[in-house]
């Protein structure tokens, strides 16, 4: 039996590079994640969902080795091009594990709330000991798109890449809008991620602020850690200081 289309899939199979998900976004999530998380420059990271491989690329530097994986055959063949002479960096083989970080940033409204869930024990049986799942930029139910739109025009008119910006989402809009008809985003609650991690034998906590420019989306670390609990909703760093 073949399994069932997923209508964002499909459209991710299709976004040409340079067409979403600009630089100054990637460079503005590295920026923040190496700020809040604090990573060690020998540890391991998995980039599930990685797109183009834009955030693999700024992220290598900084750390001991990444590895990336998009069920977007289109997003792996691009990421693949742009890691491509970045020695510490490769496609993910689907068996290594022991990774200090899965990163998974701007995925989780592409999937099903019974995905999210699956996902979520997959993640936590390639962790480390340590190893923490960072889930960055989803955002919860009733989210304006107000607010991702107003997030967006004022980064990048601060980042210079405005007129870009507008006439790029203005073409995709409507393949986008047919995408999300067929299948609206996932907004997931806190509620249910903390009930998932629970069931993947983690716990969440949550990030004062979302690592990406949209600033009314929000970023869950989930981990072994038993106290990660007690800094819900405190203020980073403290929320990723407990290793
Ligand atoms: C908004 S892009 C984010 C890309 C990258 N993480 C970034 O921040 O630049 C969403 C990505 O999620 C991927 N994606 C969607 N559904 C997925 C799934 N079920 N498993 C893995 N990746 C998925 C898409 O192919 C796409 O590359």
């Amino acid at each position: 039996m073949t399994a069932p289309a997923d209508p964002w899939l499909d459209y991710w199979e299709t976004v040409p590079e340079g067409r979403l998900l600009f630089a100054p976004e990637s460079e503005e999530y590295v920026l923040n994640f190496l700020r809040e998380c604090q990573p060690k420059s020998t540890d391991r990271v998995l980039d599930y969902g990685c797109g183009f491989g834009t955030i693999a690329r700024l992220l290598a530097p900084h750390m001991g080795a990444i590895r990336v994986w998009d069920d977007a055959a289109n997003m792996r063949r691009i990421a693949a091009g742009n890691l491509a002479g970045v020695p510490n960096a490769a496609e993910w083989d689907r068996r290594e594990n022991g990774f200090d970080y899965v990163l998974v940033n701007s995925v989780v409204q592409y999937l099903t709330a019974a995905e999210l869930e699956t996902k979520i024990a997959e993640w936590a049986e390639v962790l480390g000991p340590n190893g923490r799942i960072v889930l960055s930029d989803w955002s919860e139910p009733g989210h304006s798109t107000w607010s991702d739109l107003w997030s967006l025009f004022r980064f990048s008119v601060r980042r210079g890449y405005f007129v870009r910006a507008l006439r790029n989402t203005l073409a995709e809009r409507g393949r986008y809008g047919a995408t999300a008809r067929r299948r609206p985003p996932y907004h997931p609650s806190k509620d249910e991620i903390d009930r998932f991690a629970t069931a993947a034998g983690l716990s969440a906590c949550y990030l004062a602020r979302n690592l990406t420019h949209f600033r009314g989306r929000r970023t869950a670390v989930l981990s072994r850690t038993a106290h990660a609990s007690a800094y819900r909703e405190s203020p980073a760093p403290a929320v990723c200081a407990h290793r």
